[in-house]
């Protein structure tokens, strides 16, 4: 059974003292659902936030590099961010993609770091808009999973979570709808299915991301392919974030 999930991608917002208070309210809140709360904060705030944090929030990065150490200037490795309390990190999130150049080859490398070190992450994929209009999203997505996910073996790739994030619904305001979430998600959980089996196919957490907010997420909760969301925008604000959280 996949796990439900709501992870908070906070990019790079927030001053440490907001930061702090973010999390404080959220402890408040006592989010004592079965929904897994996953935060990614920048990557500066980790070890601080990691000492703040209760039993029901986790930490994670939005980036990590493949190589276990060495001259990268401007890196984090996994065994560094493990030393200061995350275990889980994103990849492939098409903010680095398109800004950063991270390719489906640079995103094996990191699936492959984070397997070998058992650190734990969320594929991210999603089509850009131009993709959608051609209506060649289905092959687009499907191309990013076999470029950099699933050359994994089926034990390696129990209980992963993927999100998927359309380029065109990030930041902008316009969600997917819950049939072209759903609709997505069932070809993804098809796809583990045929690649894997379906013990794998229905142990993976498949989140949707993109203008995710209170007022949508409980609809697209509710599609059966849908175990959770990764929230940009609205996971800033506490009272917004919780709702969300709650509306599973
Ligand atoms: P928004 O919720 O701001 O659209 O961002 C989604 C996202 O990119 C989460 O990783």
């Amino acid at each position: 059974m996949a796990q439900k999930i709501v992870a908070g991608n906070w990019k790079m917002n927030l001053k440490l003292d907001e930061a702090i208070r973010l999390v404080e309210v959220l402890k408040i809140n006592h989010i004592e659902s079965d929904v897994r709360v996953v935060l990614f904060p920048p990557s500066v705030y980790i070890d601080t936030l990691s000492h703040r944090i209760d039993d029901h929030i986790e930490l994670g990065v939005q980036n990590f590099h493949a190589e276990a150490k060495g001259a990268y200037t401007g890196e984090l490795a996994i065994n560094q961010i493990k030393s200061v309390g995350a275990n889980i990190g994103l990849i492939g999130h098409s903010e680095r993609r398109a800004y950063f150049a991270e390719t489906n080859d640079i995103l094996k490398l990191k699936v492959d770091a984070a397997v070998s070190q058992e650190f734990q992450f969320i594929f991210c994929c999603g089509e850009p808009l131009m993709i959608r209009e051609a209506g060649e999203e289905l092959d687009f997505v499907k191309m990013q999973l076999e470029e950099s996910l699933f050359h994994l073996s089926k034990d390696e790739m129990l209980d992963r979570i993927i999100a998927y994030e359309p380029v065109w619904a990030i930041g902008t305001g316009k969600t997917a709808s819950a049939e072209q979430a759903e609709s997505m998600h069932r070809a993804i959980r098809t796809w583990l299915h045929e690649k894997y089996d379906e013990e794998t196919a229905q142990s993976v957490s498949l989140l949707y991301g993109g203008s995710c907010n209170h007022e949508n997420a409980r609809e697209l909760f509710s599609c059966p392919n849908v175990d959770g969301g990764l929230i940009g925008g609205a996971s800033l604000k506490s009272e917004v974030f919780c709702e969300i959280i709650k509306s599973y």
